[in-house]
């Protein structure tokens, strides 16, 4: 098979696999760098970068600080194709896209909250703008407000389904049945929905499809549904250019099948995460104390919620895995190596010739 190129607006990747951006620090500039180096897209998350130990201004300032400081440390280590992931229930998000569009960011990745003002926010058409979706339904929503308003349709869609990791846009009853959900039957409706804006506007918008994705079968798989690409993340943890602790790691090469389980994020959607003993002791213990004086996240009910996601995000990349909440896709119980960039990438793609 011929491995086909991604194509992003006026970007081409030469393959059609995105590393999905993965916070809290997960995805930085190394592991992004690699990945773009191999001739994919690799993304840099912006989430929870900021120092959460001072005030919303200092939180707010050392993220934004931190952000730019990852793109140019990115830029320095490759000329490949890097997008920025941002969530909209961050608190700081308007200044995180502008920095990182000032900072020649081609690759805008949106999710955790509806992109409507995107455009106004990143008017130039030379920067790809690139909303997460779990339906059609949604898709339609952000393609026909855009139409509207700005005239403008998605560069791309990243349609993720029900066995990713990290926060899901589904429903906890929607999450008991994935297979009423699988990209098998996400993504036709996809592709059906967004026809009648790529006819009106002549320009395909290429769909990414996202969540399970794990052998180069997999891809190949998606491609022949009519994917235009695929983005993986679980598989790029174990790498040793991702920059978690070892103990992190270690938590996906020790996970069965059943230790991955569905949360409830103080987001206020479910989210996917191994069930380590920080979320066995808080079964016990029901809420943690919180001490909030940032506010990172508008969709965080702080008087209510039962621990602080970015503290506890923190703690597993920092190691103090006990103290912290490890996400993760479906399929980390089958991680059982830590790999390199590089040969994570061959292996997919000596896998998807074969397919
Ligand atoms: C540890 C981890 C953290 C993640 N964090 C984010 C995030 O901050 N924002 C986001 O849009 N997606 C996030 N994701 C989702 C990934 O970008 C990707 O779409 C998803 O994991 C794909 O499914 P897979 O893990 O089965 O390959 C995260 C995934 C993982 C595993």
């Amino acid at each position: 098979m011929r491995i086909p190129e991604l194509r992003i607006g006026q970007l081409s990747a030469k393959l059609p696999i995105v590393q999905g951006g993965m916070g809290v620090r997960v995805s930085l500039s190394s592991l992004a760098s690699a990945v773009a180096n191999q001739g994919g897209i690799g993304t840099i998350s912006c989430i929870g970068l900021g120092n959460i130990e001072g005030s919303a201004e200092v939180c707010e300032r050392t993220s934004l600080e931190a952000l730019i400081n990852e793109i140019r440390k990115a830029r320095r280590m490759t000329d490949g194709h890097i997008a920025v992931n941002f969530m909209g229930v961050l608190s700081n998000v308007d200044d995180l896209i502008r920095a990182s569009v000032q900072e020649g960011i081609k690759l805008i990745v949106f999710g955790a909250g509806l992109p409507t003002r995107l455009p106004t926010l990143v008017p130039d058409p030379g920067v790809n703008l690139v909303p997460i979706v779990s339906s059609a339904r949604v898709a339609e929503l952000i393609l026909r407000t855009w139409d509207r308003r700005y005239e403008r349709i998605a560069d791309a869609l990243i349609l993720e389904g029900p066995l990713a990791g990290g926060h899901l846009g589904f429903s906890a009853e929607q999450l008991e049945h994935p297979e009423d959900y699988s990209l098998e039957k996400l993504l036709p409706e996809v592709l059906e929905t967004i026809k009648p804006y790529e006819d009106k506007h002549g320009k395909k918008i290429p769909v990414i499809t996202a969540g399970g994705i794990y052998t180069g079968k997999d891809i190949a798989r998606m491609l022949s549904l009519g994917a235009s690409g695929v983005q993986m993340g679980t598989r790029f943890v174990c790498t040793k250019e991702c920059g978690v602790s070892p103990q992190f790691k270690q938590a996906y090469l020790d996970a069965k099948e059943e230790d991955i389980v569905i949360i409830k994020s103080p987001v206020g959607m479910p989210g996917r995460a191994i069930n380590n003993q920080f979320l066995k002791d808080l079964e016990v213990k029901g809420k943690l104390k919180i001490s909030c004086p940032y506010r990172c996240l508008t969709a965080c009910k702080v008087e209510t919620a039962r621990y602080c996601i970015a503290l506890a995000l923190l703690n597993s990349y920092f190691g103090d895995v006990d103290n912290g909440l490890i996400f993760c896709g479906q399929n980390a119980h089958r991680v059982n190596e830590i790999t390199t960039v590089t040969d994570l990438i061959q292996e997919l793609l000596r896998e998807l010739e074969d397919a």
